[in-house]
């Protein structure tokens, strides 16, 4: 399969357009192969082994990061396509102290733990937009990912009481 930037300029066999972007607040500049997925940067140049990889296939949700704000599957995303735009992963959230990392800790949130990242993520999104969610619209929200262990339950109570946290800090 033939691949393009997204201007149409064909990349096969070559090394991408040097990309320049924000990753979990930090500019960085890196020239990367047209055919590196987001994941196999974020793992293998900048060492970031939060993300994880399942499915491979942008089913699952594991390797969810934030792309200016919007949830992606980083195994499904080309490297290139994150040019001039801001990532922030799993390591950013933390570093922050976001409340949605204590609060899946606190609550046990996750077995294997293979999804949490993915999940935490994805969550982060949903506060942003609606720091006050309703139990249902967490439910709803997390089902695009996929956790094979734990029944979803308190990885729902954990977002509701980050919200909470949210809106009392
Ligand atoms: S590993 Fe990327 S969506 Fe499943
Ligand atoms: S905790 Fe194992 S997949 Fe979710």
């Amino acid at each position: 399969m033939a691949v393009s930037d997204p201007i149409g300029r064909q990349l096969d066999g070559e090394d991408a357009p040097p990309l320049r972007f924000v990753l979990n607040g930090i500019e960085r500049a890196e020239t990367v192969p047209a055919r590196m997925s987001l994941w196999e940067l974020l793992h293998d140049e900048f060492g970031l082994c939060g993300t994880k990889l399942s499915c491979s296939r942008g089913v699952c949700g594991s390797c969810s990061v934030l792309i200016d704000g919007v949830p992606q599957a980083s195994c499904s995303t080309f490297a290139f396509s994150v040019d001039g735009r801001r990532v922030d992963t799993i390591e950013g959230l933390a570093a922050a102290g976001h409340p949605l990392c204590e609060a899946f800790a606190a609550r046990s949130a996750f077995q294997c733990g293979y999804c949490t990242s993915g999940m935490i993520v994805l969550a982060k999104a949903l506060l942003d937009r609606d720091p006050h969610p309703a139990r249902q619209t967490v439910v709803e929200w997390l089902s695009s990912n996929v956790c094979r262990c734990t029944g979803y339950a308190m990885i729902v109570e954990a977002v509701l009481a980050a919200a909470e946290a949210v809106t009392d800090g």
